[in-house]
């Protein structure tokens, strides 16, 4: 029988949206975070460059501006009073983080220093601002490790490397969930009288990418197995510079200090694209950019990559470090110590001698779980479901429509993490516990034991490697209808082979093999969804540009894409050719009207 825990609160995730929106509820009402990982080895701690807050520690800066930043950085698909909270609550949130012991980089006079990120410019658009605090480029490092701390301290109830593979419905209520505990194989059930998805992304699905291999979506899926539509699944974001082959990120920082982009004719090709802000436009924009060179045969050595140039001399020829001062290796060695670093383990390079060679990597999902701006889950109706929050990278609010701006995600984390953790907490303190299904664990032990002693002919590695591959080829920075229709078809091929999986590991205790073998099953699901609401969204905007309509088309198009499926049990991926449903939903559009972007 499986151990059954009781909370008045469950969050699922422990990255920094998670950690915050536990620390929030802890200080009101009972919490556990139910993590795949040990917290602190979170994706949070994977982003580099800063956390945006308009502090105007350095210049002039403003939360209007840093809203409108937002709003056109995600080619208005964006939710305008959500971009209102966003860019409101930043300032405070970065303070908070501050009080906590956050260990900011100081300017002399010991303010929060801060540095440029692309797409954040100072006066609606006029030049590009410093508005990211950082840590060096370890920003995301700090805040879990800080999060972490005083989770710690406020008695938050850990529940490590736990996988949890579904979610626990009671009349339209969400009531728990189901996890396994990874270390036993021993099936758990969090009873709860409210729960909050903060489980990161899915850049799994793809095979160049920068997100960590736990990134597989499973409490995606779990959401959208249990009938609930997924937002804008068809803007996923491709930050411009990932190491050449492997994805590993790094950081726009370097850009923010000077580093610029240069093709194979040693032309910084942004000065043509984006005048204004160059190499610090949005990363939509440079990713696509980068991608048109490279067809372009402006490849270095006619080949499918550019460089990131961050050599001093460099930064100083082109006057584009901050605020055109002189840059010298010491400083690049400083605010960029990790990254410097990973090109010199990673590539051999050393990148103050060299440039570096790059490519556009997968790196954020702008949609994902529907919410409102108190991160209550949305069904397709636009109803909250009672007892179901969801917040950070799994989440679509929307505040980042169809491009995330450099630093806005951990902003999202932090402000809607804690909007997340009260709301929640205050939900639970009226909430009587729901009451559990007979057996709510039925279908995933099902599923696991179905996985555990199959003896198909088909290795869940395999299948994930051809989604990987078919993803990035067919769904990457640019899309057309003949590819999508492909993807989708392999995407059903690979569902039928995964009915057909075999693994070597029997066992329950440390079963690795099995686990991977579910996340394989989510991530078809997630492909799918994604795959599907880039078919049918006829236009391009932010990040997802379409080769055969290359226009963005407010007309048709200025609305969010659901997605929901209408067929399939609650641990297992959506059968292949099954039906999906597809609704919209309106912008909520406010004081910046839509216009034709340029930087
Ligand atoms: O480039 C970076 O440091 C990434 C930051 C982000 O995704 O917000």
């Amino acid at each position: 029988m499986p151990t059954i825990h009781k909370f008045d609160t469950v969050i699922i995730g422990a990255g920094g949206a998670g950690l915050m929106a536990a620390l929030h509820a802890s200080r009101s009402v009972s919490t556990a975070v139910v993590s795949k990982l040990y917290p602190t080895r979170s994706h949070t701690g994977a982003a580099q460059g800063g956390i945006a807050a308009a502090l105007a520690n350095m210049e002039p800066d403003s939360w209007e501006w840093h809203m409108f930043d937002t709003i056109k950085g995600g080619d208005y698909l964006v939710d305008q009073d959500a971009a209102e909270v966003l860019a409101r609550d930043a300032i405070e949130a970065v303070i908070e983080l501050e009080h906590m012991g956050l260990p900011f980089d100081r300017t002399p006079e010991g303010r929060i220093e801060q540095r440029r990120f692309g797409g954040h410019t100072a006066n609606f658009g006029e030049r590009p601002v410093m508005r990211s605090c950082k840590a060096a480029d370890r920003t995301g490092h700090m805040i879990l490790q800080t999060l972490y701390q005083q989770c710690i301290k406020n008695k938050v109830n850990f529940y490590d490397e736990f996988f949890v593979a579904d979610l626990i419905m009671d009349a339209g209520a969400c009531v728990g969930c189901v996890a396994i505990e990874i270390a036993t194989g021993e099936i758990h059930i969090f009873h709860a009288k409210s729960v909050v998805v903060a489980s990161g992304g899915f850049g799994k699905i793809f095979k160049v990418t920068s997100n960590a291999h736990t990134l597989t979506g499973d409490a995606v899926a779990a959401v959208w197995r249990r009938g609930l539509p997924l937002q804008d699944m068809e803007f996923y974001q491709f930050h411009p510079t990932g190491i050449y082959k492997m994805g590993i990120l790094l950081s726009e920082a370097a850009r923010g200090e000077g580093a610029v982009l240069i093709n194979g004719k040693g032309e910084r090709f942004m000065e043509h694209y984006a005048p204004t802000v160059k190499d610090l436009a949005p990363r939509d924009m440079i990713s696509q950019y980068i991608q048109t060179e490279i067809r372009a045969g402006r490849g270095v050595n006619g080949s499918d990559y550019v460089h990131m140039d961050f050599r001093p001399e460099t930064i100083n020829r082109y006057r584009s470090g901050p605020g055109g001062r002189v840059v010298t290796a010491e400083h690049i060695s400083k605010t960029l110590p990790d990254i410097t670093d990973f090109v010199r383990v990673y590539m051999g390079i050393d990148p103050l001698r060299e440039p570096v060679p790059i490519q556009p990597t997968a790196h954020y999902a702008m949609g994902g779980i529907p919410t409102d701006n108190d991160t209550r889950v949305l069904d397709a109706n636009g109803r909250a479901v009672p007892g179901l929050y969801a917040a950070g990278e799994c989440a679509c609010v929307s505040v980042h429509g169809a491009n995330r701006l450099g630093t806005n995600s951990l902003v999202d984390l932090v402000v809607f993490g804690r909007r997340g953790g009260r709301a929640a907490a205050e939900y639970a303190k009226s909430a009587a516990f729901g009451s559990l299904p007979a057996e709510p664990h039925a279908e995933v032990t099902a599923e696991l034991e179905q996985l555990r002693n199959a003896s198909g002919s088909e290795r869940p590695a395999q299948l994930r490697a051809e989604l990987q591959t078919t993803m990035t080829d067919l769904v990457g920075v640019f899309r057309n209808e003949q590819g999508m229709q492909q993807a989708l078809a392999k995407i059903a091929e690979l569902k039928q082979r995964y009915s057909d999986v075999r693994i070597d590991d029997r066992g329950k205790i440390f079963n690795s093999e099995l686990l991977e073998t579910f996340e394989v099953g989510c991530l078809l699901d997630v492909a799918e969804a994604t795959a599907a609401s880039a078919l049918r969204r006829t236009e391009s905007r932010g990040g997802h540009s379409r080769e055969d309509f290359p226009k963005r088309s407010d007309t048709n198009w200025l609305k969010h894409t659901l997605v929901s499926r209408s067929a399939g049990s609650g641990a297992k991926p959506t059968p292949a050719g099954a039906t999906l449903n597809f609704g919209d939903r309106p912008v909520r559009l406010g004081r910046f009207e839509p216009k034709e972007r340029k930087y």
